[in-house]
């Protein structure tokens, strides 16, 4: 189980560095356009999307030109000043296992988030996912899975420069948690070996629809 308390004072702890890519990615690297390529199959320019845990805005800055409309969530509140002032960007503090609105989505995005949530809270989180996504709409999950068992990590991390709380969930819970809250989906391998260094864990993206 992760220990909540450690995983909100380190996101409080990032909100204060000024870069926002090493704020939240913690290094530099090119991530981002493989993300960025996986998400744009499944958008058009009238996609209304919902960024869960948007960070810095790594995603909504550079999907803003993209789509009609994004509400970027996150319980940091400095993390979304450095989002897009635009008027198609609506920026909303709050926990995401309390987050819940009328809108309909095409396009609900979970990237690098899910690792900082114990299974009970991806549950309630799924589930709200579930009533705001359009019937044909898309929940986007990617973040870095433990290859064979539950990988947590509760160690000062030299390259992060502080201490470092995380849960690379068993891809097969992974996998049981989202058919549980009635996603059906497919997994993508969505970086190159270069970018996937760690022998216990992987990054995959879930392209989830209902039903
Ligand atoms: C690793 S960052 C990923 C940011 C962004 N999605 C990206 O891909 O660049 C995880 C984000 O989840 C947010 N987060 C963590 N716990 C949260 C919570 N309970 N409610 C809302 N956001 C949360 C953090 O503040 C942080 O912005």
């Amino acid at each position: 189980m992760l220990d909540k308390n450690k995983v909100d004072s380190f996101f409080k702890r990032r909100a204060k560095i000024t870069d926002p890519e090493l704020a939240t990615h913690y290094k530099k690297d090119d991530t981002i356009y493989f993300d960025l390529n996986l998400i744009e199959e499944y958008i058009a320019d009238d996609s209304v999307v919902l960024d869960l845990g948007c960070g810095p805005g790594r995603m909504t800055n550079k999907l803003e030109q993209k789509v009609s409309y994004i509400k970027a969530v996150d319980n940091q509140a400095e993390f979304l000043s450095h989002c897009i002032n635009s008027s198609k960007v609506e920026k909303v503090v709050s926990n995401i296992v309390d987050f819940q609105d009328s809108n309909k989505y095409d396009v609900i995005l979970l990237f690098g988030v899910l690792n900082y949530f114990n299974d009970d809270e991806v549950e309630v989180i799924y589930a709200n996912c579930k009533k705001m996504l359009k019937e044909d709409g898309v929940l986007i999950v990617k973040h870095a899975c433990g290859e064979v068992e539950n990988v947590i990590i509760d160690k000062f991390s030299e390259q992060i420069n502080d201490w470092y709380h995380v849960l690379y969930r068993h891809i097969d819970q992974d996998r049981l948690l989202l058919s549980q809250a009635g996603f059906s989906f497919s997994m993508v391998d969505v970086y190159p070996p270069r970018l996937n260094p760690w022998s216990n864990t992987h990054y995959y993206a879930f392209i989830a629809k209902k039903g």
